[in-house]
């Protein structure tokens, strides 16, 4: 199944998508997590992000647009994927139709207050990418990964400011995705507010999982 997590930022999209890989025996293809590889490894890619993806605003559509059609080239998508965090502007959308096809697309109905207690609370690993918060999803030694041991830290774009652009980008650019992908018949809306144990059920429901 090709599946695209629409939501805004800290709606559960990574979350959910780490449950629904094993579900759907899918690759998980988040291009915000390959970003943040890159810069990782100061990548010439990495060195052209860093700045804009801290502020909280989005790369370049050609860039982007690259990166997911070489990743989607690869012989692991050939049973589908989950796309999380692409596409996000119209123009990256009628990218995608050109070399992908989908079947559905799930959007995350979440408020923004929620949103904003779920960054500010949220700690990943460095290492394998795992998401913690500090209320609702705690590691069992504090700042340490429970899957790798890897060092658990706050990401540089969960600062209040870069959050706030987060949120207005997402209104103003990706927002308009839902509308389009709905025009399309392929949207499917997910109640993204509950527990996680919860939002995988409305998944599973939504998309007929059994
Ligand atoms: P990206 O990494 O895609 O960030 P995002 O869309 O802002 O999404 P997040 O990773 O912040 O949130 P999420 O929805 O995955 O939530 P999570 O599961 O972590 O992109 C980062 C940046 O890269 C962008 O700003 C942009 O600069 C660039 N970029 C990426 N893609 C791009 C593109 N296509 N075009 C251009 N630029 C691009 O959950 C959040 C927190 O809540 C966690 O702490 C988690 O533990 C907790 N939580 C999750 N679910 C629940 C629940 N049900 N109950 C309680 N807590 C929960
Ligand atoms: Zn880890």
């Amino acid at each position: 199944m090709k599946l695209i997590f629409l939501g805004p930022p800290g709606a559960g999209k990574g979350t959910l998508a780490a449950k629904a890989v094993e579900i759907l025996k899918v690759p998980h293809i988040s291009t915000g997590a390959i970003f943040r590889a890159a810069i990782a490894a100061q990548s010439p890619l990495g060195i052209q992000v860093k700045a804009i993806i801290d502020a909280g605003k989005l790369v370049d559509d050609a860039t982007t647009i690259e990166l997911v059609k070489e990743r989607l080239g690869k012989d692991d998508t050939r049973q589908g994927y989950i796309l999380d965090g692409f596409p996000r502007t119209i123009p990256q959308a009628e990218a995608l139709a050109g070399f992908s096809s989908v079947d559905k697309v799930v959007n995350f109905e979440i408020p923004d207050s929620m949103v904003i207690q779920r960054l500010s609370g949220r700690r990943v690993c460095r290492k394998c990418g795992t998401n913690y918060h500090i209320l609702f999803n705690k590691p069992s030694h504090d700042g340490i990964c429970d899957v790798c041991g890897g060092e658990v830290y706050t990401r540089d774009d969960d600062r209040e400011e870069a959050v706030q652009k987060r949120l207005e980008v997402y209104r103003a650019q990706t927002a308009p995705l839902i509308e389009y992908y709905r025009d399309k018949g392929l949207l499917v809306d997910v109640d993204a507010r509950p527990s996680v144990d919860e939002v995988v059920e409305n998944f599973r429901k939504a998309l007929n999982l059994g």
